[in-house]
């Protein structure tokens, strides 16, 4: 076992503490956010950081690295225009997801440079990709400043959902194992997972043999 204080994680070199940090949050989702910028080009970057919000209202949100480092063509296009897409990666795209992350031009869209195609639905303003099988269509209702690191938590409201009618289950829920979603741990490493269970709603009352 190594245990690290504070200091040994300040002092270790800074690639190796950035990729050990990296895993420490364990398995994330895998999406792409698309949007489109005042002059029409269409946009499109992964990001591991959407997490459930609520669900009445529906609301997930993403974490937005510092936009001091770089131009971030996301962060400039939702707020021109407040709308943005969320497409879960599975395993027939990951590679093509994952090097939406390459630092390209304004007028360049990582659609045509990563082999995904754009799509549109109902009128929504955002592109959609194509290839993938479960994606929404966010308007951006909060914007929260991280003020210990200057990352910012884009929040925004489910507007339009599209899903295949096979992946819904019985209680509504979606099975992310038939539409082959993948998950990535770091920020280099895509993972197929397999279900291993279902349990019932937990009751302080009703607990079943836990004993290991
Ligand atoms: C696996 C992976 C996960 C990422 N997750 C995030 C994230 O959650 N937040 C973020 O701001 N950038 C994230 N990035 C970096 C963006 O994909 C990258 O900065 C991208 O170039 C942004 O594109 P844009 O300038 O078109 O917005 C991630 C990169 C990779 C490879």
């Amino acid at each position: 076992m190594k245990i690290f204080t504070r200091t040994e994680l300040a002092e270790t070199e800074r690639r190796k503490r950035a990729n050990l940090i990296n895993s420490l949050s364990g398995y994330k989702p895998a999406n792409l956010i698309g949007t489109i910028s005042g002059s029409g080009v269409h946009n499109l970057a992964i990001f591991t950081s959407v997490v459930h919000i609520g669900a009445d209202p529906p609301l997930l949100g993403f974490v937005m690295r510092p936009i001091r480092d770089a131009p971030r063509h996301t962060y400039q296009n939702i707020k021109s225009n407040g709308y943005f897409t969320i497409n879960h990666v599975h395993e027939s795209f990951a590679d093509n997801a994952h090097f939406t992350s390459a630092k390209f031009a304004d007028d360049e869209s990582e659609f045509d440079h990563c082999g995904l195609t754009p799509e549109f639905l109902s009128g929504f303003t955002a592109p959609f990709v194509a290839e993938s099988k479960v994606k929404m269509g966010l308007r951006l209702v909060e914007e929260i400043p991280v003020t210990s690191n200057d990352t910012i938590l884009m929040i925004g409201e489910i507007e339009i959902l599209s899903i295949p009618e096979f992946a819904q289950m019985d209680d509504g829920s979606l099975d992310l194992n038939v539409v082959n979603d993948v998950c990535v741990s770091g920020l280099d490493t895509y993972h197929a997972v397999s279900k291993i269970m279902s349990l019932p709603y937990a009751k302080r009352d009703n607990l079943p043999s836990l004993e290991k």
